[in-house]
């Protein structure tokens, strides 16, 4: 493995609480994750959304940048990059990705009309639905068998997208691809698709978004995995992609190494100037959008480290590495390696335990007292719907713990440790008991729900 393409001068102490602590504190937190401090946690893989290490040239732009609220040099400089990487006419800031789909949506989706999409994630699912709308899902087939091995397998089916456009052309507000596919394992989706995707949304006359969070490590697996693009450099593969667009929405805490901020992009004025008009009210004036000058500052630095060679191959041979790890051990996980996590298919690992006591969700306990390492279960919980008739959970097909790594953060050795822990809990896997989840609100219940221990 390569070593970091940087050295490390600030550091963050970190302690693990013993094994009794952490039994206690889970439970007090309702075997929900998401309810621990994170002075209870020793590696935090939660998500790799907001965590990331900046570098000494992102503090140094936050600290030199002028605090205004109207005409702020930071937002010039997050202008140029935007304009130099998106390529799009038009963006609107705002404070985080989720703020940008619910402007997005609000602006384009009425009720009762359907969002395609590969795979929308957990909060474009519910921006969708907040607005009356109806997401749909067309991830490829492969997407959904997480031992196979293929390239791309966060694409798009676009045999099923195609055929379903054909037919309800009206009811259809936009189309979106999720790149990378974050839902089926962080897996990346192919130029040809994104190509092919947005010849169908041109074919029946709809717009067609990218959910580009995590554009570079997508644009970098197009550069490794793609025939044709071997000699391409990522600046150049992010901008094809984006031709192919009408539009973006985009969370800064992922792909632009920053821990707060976002945009939504586009080429239409008409919707440029809607989307505005809402971003003024509630997220605030256009050159700030809901966040900081400095936040706007290390946004604009973060695009330009986060496109760097160097840096993308790094990031994904550290993935690479723990990956390989779990897979060396026969611990069941997401084929290929993704590009900001290592999933683990909970059905698997637990094949004792029904999906409706949530297996990853019990890895993600399990993990924690074993070791006092946060990860956090994308199956069931986050996305298991309550049918509105019967109020019975309707299963996902996948059921997944996703190990996410924060950009920068850990060393080899932290991860080495990740993998030792999971490989201890899969060691003793026939005697662990499942969950039941005993509250969780509507929308995205995920993070506030609560769960007891099955008998
Ligand atoms: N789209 C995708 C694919 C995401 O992964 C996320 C966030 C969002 C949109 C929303 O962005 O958090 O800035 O509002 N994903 C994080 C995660 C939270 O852990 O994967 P946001």
């Amino acid at each position: 493995m390569k070593p970091e393409p940087f050295r490390i001068k600030v550091v963050e102490e970190i302690d693990l609480p013993n094994k009794a602590e952490r039994e206690r504190l889970i439970k007090k937190a309702g075997y929900n994750v998401f309810q621990l401090k994170i002075d209870e946690i020793y590696i935090d893989l939660l998500t790799d959304s907001g965590t990331s290490a900046m570098s000494d040239r992102q503090w140094a732009a936050m600290i030199t940048t002028k605090q205004a609220y109207a005409g702020s040099n930071s937002y010039y400089q997050l202008e140029k990059a935007v304009k130099d990487l998106f390529g799009f006419k038009y963006f609107v800031l705002v404070h985080q990705g989720r703020a940008g789909e619910h402007l997005l949506f609000s602006s384009l989706v009425k009720p009762g009309e359907i969002v395609p999409n590969n795979s929308h994630f957990d909060t474009t699912q519910a921006n969708v639905r907040l607005v009356g709308g109806l997401p749909k899902d067309f991830a490829a087939k492969d997407a959904y068998n997480p031992s196979k091995t293929a390239p791309f397998k966060g694409n798009m089916d676009l045999e099923k997208l195609e055929e379903f456009v054909g037919k309800n052309r009206d009811k259809i507000a936009l189309i979106m691809t999720t790149i990378t596919n974050n839902a089926v394992g962080g897996q990346p989706v192919a130029m040809e698709n994104i190509r092919q995707t947005s010849q169908i949304a041109r074919k029946y006359k709809r717009l067609f978004f990218i959910d580009a969070c995590r554009v570079a490590e997508n644009a970098y697996f197009i550069k490794t995995r793609e025939k044709g693009y071997k000699n391409k450099n990522i600046k150049a593969i992010i901008r094809e992609i984006f031709s192919y667009a009408d539009g973006c929405t985009f969370s800064g805490k992922k792909d632009a190494l920053t821990n707060i901020g976002g945009l939504v992009g586009m080429n239409s004025k008409r919707v440029f100037e809607k989307i505005r008009s809402m971003q003024v009210i509630t997220e605030g004036f256009p050159t700030y959008g809901g966040m900081a000058c400095r936040d706007l500052a290390s946004m604009a630095r973060g695009l330009q480290e986060s496109t760097r060679e160097s840096y993308l191959e790094y990031r994904h041979e550290q993935i690479n590495y723990l990956w390989e790890k779990l897979s060396k051990a026969g611990v069941p996980i997401v084929n290929p390696v993704g590009g900001h996590a290592v999933f683990i298919d909970g059905k698997k690992f637990f094949s004792h335990l029904p999906q409706e006591q949530y297996p990853s969700q019990t890895l993600a306990v399990e993990l924690y007292i074993e070791s006092g390492v946060r990860g956090v279960e994308l199956g069931t919980s986050c996305f298991g719907e309550i049918d509105e008739k019967t109020g019975k959970l309707i299963l996902p097909k996948l059921d997944l713990l996703r190990l996410a790594i924060p950009r920068r953060t850990y060393t080899a050795n932290h991860l080495a440790y990740v993998a030792e822990s999971v490989i201890k809990v899969y060691k003793r896997r026939r005697k662990v008991r499942g969950l039941k989840r005993v509250y969780a609100p509507l929308l995205l219940g995920h993070f506030l729900a609560r769960f007891e221990l099955e008998n």
